[in-house]
């Protein structure tokens, strides 16, 4: 598996980990309520499991699921927008969670623009690799050649 998945997956595990907690803590509240604060983790709840756990797992396993560049040296394509991409995630869903807890819009704004760049070069780099394997391709060409020879 290539680092850029390692890191991903094991970045939306911490996440899956930390939105778990943030989520049976504001199950507890509503079954006995002691905490009020517990309340003030939902949206910081929805933000990490959504983003962070969801998102960044489907990003990381698609990096190395979908076709490769057979012919290039860099066989993922554009790995450091990969990179980035990681970064200004994990960046943006924490700084969100944290001016959601802290009801500062501003800042959840802020957090918000990260995670979407982050998003975004993603996007730019996997798009490239979203089309059928080569063997398939040649699969598809060699039966619509037989099929034409049949109805000549
Ligand atoms: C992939 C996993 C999860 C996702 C995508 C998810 C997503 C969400 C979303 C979108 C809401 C807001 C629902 C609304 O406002 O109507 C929510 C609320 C909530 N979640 Fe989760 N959640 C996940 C896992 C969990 C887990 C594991 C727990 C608890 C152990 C949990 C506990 C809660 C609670 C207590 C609420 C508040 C429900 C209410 O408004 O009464 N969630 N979650």
């Amino acid at each position: 598996m290539p680092k850029l998945s390692v890191w991903m997956i094991r970045a939306a595990l911490i996440h899956m980990g930390i939105g778990f907690l943030f989520g049976s803590l504001i199950l507890h509240h509503k079954g006995i309520p002691i905490y009020d604060w517990t309340w003030r983790l939902l949206n910081p709840h929805i933000e990490v499991v959504v983003f962070g756990w969801v998102m960044q797992l489907v990003m990381g396993v698609a990096f190395f699921a979908l076709p490769r560049f057979p012919k290039r040296e860099k066989r993922y394509g554009a790995e450091w927008l990969g990179w980035l991409g990681l970064y200004l995630l994990n960046g943006g869903v924490v700084l969100t969670s944290f001016a959601y807890w802290s009801e500062n819009t501003t800042v959840i704004i802020v957090g918000r623009i990260l995670t979407s760049l982050g998003l975004a070069a993603y996007v730019v780099l996997i798009w490239p690799r979203v089309k059928a394997f080569a063997a398939d391709v040649a699969l598809q060409q060699k039966s619509s050649v037989a099929h034409s020879k049949q109805s000549n």
